[in-house]
């Protein structure tokens, strides 16, 4: 079977650039991203590409060369529908914030909505593919309510998990490590898996394509994920021990990454991650584990995120510590609000946590990222509901130019990995603060060489 006609439900971080690139690698393929937020598909469609709601490197290029020609946003879920062969639900999956599962478990109720929608809009057989990561033996629900609730035609599922990383998506997406594709044993599972098969192999290598039953592929997202996050929260706690004990946590990882069994990636000691999958994933992994009695399997697999609160929670204390045990009305400038360099996403961010934690003490913060705008910055405190909206806009000041942000501070912290903080005139930053003058580098990204050279206090993570 080949495939003339996509669809696919959500416009967000996964389903905007993962359709922009089928679309451009693909173009006999009619590609259509639909979305019940209006704002973000009229910013989709936005007549300038560089204003379009997510920010990516080269992402803008590849909407701008296939938008219009087979790439198309709208608002009309039923029509794309309808037309396409091909169904992605790319909905968000967050975690549950209310009822049983509470805290831990996604919510699945997007993911339902879709389900019912294009049970009842369906008038020919279709394939709807989980882009949306889910917890394992979600296909079957999904089954359950297209069989149940359709017009009579036949659907086949497959599972098809994301692995892009924001920041990279585009080249993550156009050179991916593999593709994984998860569909049933029957002779119509695996045509539908071949049609699928066929899209990616467009522009990927057949032998990075890999075809595994529903459950394996479903269960494999969680895995990496929390393969991922533990590799971080390993190097985090050995930078807690390093401190202590004159290591350098830069030197440890530099020294256990040539280890080939180990490798280098993903060893870098931070001020916690964040990010809208980590968290979420195994909190959703815990809580499967959990629910089939595995106690010991939760239990492992929660030390991860408990390490994480950890880690961020260590950094404001630090600061609050060193700044002589007070930061009241004492201004602390933030260098990045977005929870990794490259890209205005800033869900989980360390930095959030950080400031609300120095809020409790009182600081005042002043933030700088190019790429996060003030609203967003509010929004993700407000949603915390530590302190009311007004006490939070009071607390918070937003630059548009990180020398301002610096003026008149007690300390600058480092919480997103920009590049553009490495090369700027510190000496300037320096001359402007309060003395003595603290940084508090979150990410290990500034030389301390060179700033203890113009009078900082230099504080890094692990060493
Ligand atoms: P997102 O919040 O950016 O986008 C989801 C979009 O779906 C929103 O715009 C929302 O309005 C829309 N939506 C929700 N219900 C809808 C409905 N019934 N009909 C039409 N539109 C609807 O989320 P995201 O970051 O793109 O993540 C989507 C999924 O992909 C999640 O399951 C996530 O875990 C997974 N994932 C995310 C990443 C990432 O880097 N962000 C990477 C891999 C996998
Ligand atoms: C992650 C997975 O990498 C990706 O495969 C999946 O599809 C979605 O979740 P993402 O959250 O976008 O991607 O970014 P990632 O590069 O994984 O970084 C996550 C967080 O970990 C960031 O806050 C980052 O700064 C932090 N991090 C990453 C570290 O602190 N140290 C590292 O060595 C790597």
């Amino acid at each position: 079977m080949k495939i003339t006609k996509i669809c696919c439900i959500g416009a967000g971080y996964v389903g905007g650039p993962t359709m922009a690139v089928i679309a451009q690698k693909c173009p006999d393929i009619q590609v259509t991203v639909v979305d019940l937020n209006e704002q973000r598909i009229a910013d989709w469609n936005d007549p300038n590409p560089d204003n379009i709601p997510i920010y990516e490197p080269g992402l803008s290029e590849i909407v701008a060369e296939a938008r219009g020609r087979n790439l198309f946003f709208s608002t009309d879920v039923d029509k794309a529908i309808d037309e396409a062969e091909m169904i992605f639900i790319s909905v968000n999956t967050p975690t549950k914030t209310y009822g049983k599962g509470r805290g831990m478990a996604a919510d699945l109720k997007y993911i339902e909505l879709c389900a019912r929608q294009i049970a009842r809009v369906a008038k020919q057989n279709k394939i709807v593919v989980e882009k949306s990561t889910l917890p394992v033996r979600t296909a079957e629900a999904i089954k359950s309510i297209l069989d149940n609730t359709g017009n009579g035609v036949q659907f086949q599922i497959l599972s098809n998990p994301e692995f892009l990383a924001e920041g990279t998506a585009v080249a993550d997406l156009l050179n991916p490590d593999r593709i994984l594709i998860g569909g049933d044993v029957t002779v119509e599972g695996q045509e539908a898996i071949n049609a699928l098969v066929d899209v990616y192999a467009n522009w990927v290598d057949k032998d990075k394509i890999l075809t595994t039953n529903v459950w394996s592929s479903e269960l494999s997202k969680l895995t990496a994920n929390a393969f991922l996050a533990q590799r971080i929260s390993s190097i985090n706690a050995m930078s807690e021990l390093c401190e202590k004990t004159g290591a350098d946590v830069n030197e440890v990882a530099r020294a256990i990454g040539m280890d080939s069994r180990i490798g280098p990636k993903f060893l870098k000691a931070s001020v916690g991650f964040g990010g809208s999958c980590f968290q979420k994933d195994i909190l959703n992994l815990v809580y499967i584990a959990k629910s089939y009695g595995l106690n010991e399997v939760a239990d492992y697999w929660e030390q991860v995120i408990i390490m994480n609160d950890h880690q961020k929670r260590r950094f404001s204390n630090k600061i609050v510590q060193t700044l002589y045990n007070t930061v009241a009305d004492k201004k602390i400038a933030f260098l990045g609000w977005a929870f990794k360099k490259d890209t205005n996403d800033t869900r989980e961010s360390a930095a959030i946590y950080i400031a609300d934690d120095l809020i409790n003490e009182q600081a005042k913060i002043s933030v700088y990222d190019p790429k996060v705008s003030r609203v967003k910055m509010q929004a993700d405190l407000n949603y915390l509901e530590t302190r009311s909206e007004e006490g939070n806009n009071d607390s918070l000041d937003t630059f548009n130019n990180a020398y301002e942000a610096c003026k008149g501070a007690h300390a600058v912290a480092v919480l997103t990995e920009w590049d553009e903080f490495r090369t700027y005139d510190w000496q300037k930053i320096y001359d402007s603060m309060h003395k003595p003058a603290f940084i508090f580098d979150g990410r290990n990204i500034l030389d301390s060489k060179h700033l203890e050279s113009i009078g900082f206090v230099y504080n890094g993570i692990g060493s």
